[in-house]
């Protein structure tokens, strides 16, 4: 018999608690005894897990968020927080820990790890830069939500002649802008990988505006240089150039917060089955992700450490469909 614990940390995203469910639910088909860590790393510090039965995890994979919380925890990154962690640990008898989330929660995973505590960590987050994994959970959600918004604001835009700048998140990934603007079919894509020029972007919009069009939609992603606020401002001062006039909207939290997808839900339960598989097999230090439509584990370690690229040559394709 195992016990085996489950958290969620950083920022939430649609498909966690399908994640968590299929944890719980194929642990228990091991007939092994599974907890909750409420809290992310905070709670784990302090030592709050709460048992999960089957019935603990009934209607959840079609909720957005997490059912166990999660948080940033700044005392966790600190060796004296990750000792507190393996105690609370220890005192429960968890023989093994799954960490769901992104790329700073699979760092403190690989810590753990590190530090001798068996873990397999769970790729999570709407911003999808976690080495080791194609997508992660949430992604998908996240992108749907920003396009819905966008072919909105491509009604609104063309009724007025306007130009439109579209801030959606990503931290310092440009995965989730350029995935919006070239589905959401956006005269141009901002992102902090490449350096943009605001007055090459401002002869793009004229341009778009002597050819004929009837709005312009940029899609910007909040970690670039310039972001939307940053945008509006320098145009706001050479308003004529565009030929559109200008708004600019913020998404934020909204991307983060809906019911997960199909691709989402299934994406979370076939890592998470992954994860109890890979313990059952006693193999740790691995981060669940896809690579090549299969569910592999890569190393903690190379998760934590190496940068995911983006694939530049669909920036060039945004640029063509633009025209
Ligand atoms: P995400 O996992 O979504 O990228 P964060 O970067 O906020 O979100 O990380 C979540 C939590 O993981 C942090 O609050 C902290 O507790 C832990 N963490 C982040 N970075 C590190 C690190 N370098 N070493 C150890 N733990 C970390
Ligand atoms: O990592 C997910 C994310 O939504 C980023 O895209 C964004 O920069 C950040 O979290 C926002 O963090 P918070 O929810 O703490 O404001």
């Amino acid at each position: 018999m195992k016990r085996i614990a489950v958290l969620t940390s950083g920022g939430d995203a649609p498909g966690m608690n399908a994640a968590i469910r299929a944890v719980v639910r194929t642990g228990l088909d091991k007939g092994w005894e599974v907890f909750g860590v409420r809290q992310g790393y905070a709670g784990l510090i302090v030592g709050n897990f709460i048992p999960l039965k089957a019935r603990d995890v009934s209607g959840i994979i079609q909720q957005g968020g997490t059912v166990l919380g999660s948080a940033r925890c700044l005392e966790f990154k600190t060796e004296e927080g990750q000792l507190k962690a393996l105690r609370a640990l220890h005192q429960q008898d968890i023989e093994a820990l799954v960490v769901i989330g992104g790329n700073g929660s699979q760092k403190g995973a690989y810590d753990l790890w590190r530090m001798g505590f068996p873990v397999v960590g769970i790729a999570s987050t709407i911003d999808n830069d976690l080495y080791g994994s194609e997508v992660t959970i949430g992604v998908d959600t996240a992108l749907n939500i920003a396009l819905e918004a966008i072919d909105r604001l491509k009604v609104t835009a063309s009724s007025h002649q306007r130009a439109f700048l579209v801030e959606v998140m990503g931290r310092n990934c440009g995965y989730l802008a350029l995935m919006a603007g070239i589905a959401g079919g956006a005269e141009a894509v901002v992102i902090p990988e490449v350096e943009t020029d605001p007055e090459a972007l401002a002869a793009e919009l004229r341009s778009s505006y002597e050819r004929g069009k009837s709005h312009a939609l940029v899609v910007v992603a909040e970690g670039a240089k310039y972001n939307a606020e940053g945008l509006l401002q320098y145009f706001q001062k050479h308003r004529e150039r565009l030929g559109f006039e200008l708004r600019a909207t913020t998404l934020g939290h909204v991307q983060r917060g809906g019911a997960p997808t199909a691709y989402d839900r299934l994406l979370a339960t076939r890592m998470g089955a992954a994860a109890t598989e890979y313990i059952a097999c006693g193999e740790y230090g691995l981060l669940m992700g896809l690579v090549k439509g299969e569910i592999t584990g890569t190393p903690l370690e190379e998760a934590a450490h190496k940068k995911k690229e983006i694939d530049m040559r669909l920036l060039r394709l945004a640029e063509v469909l633009a025209k």
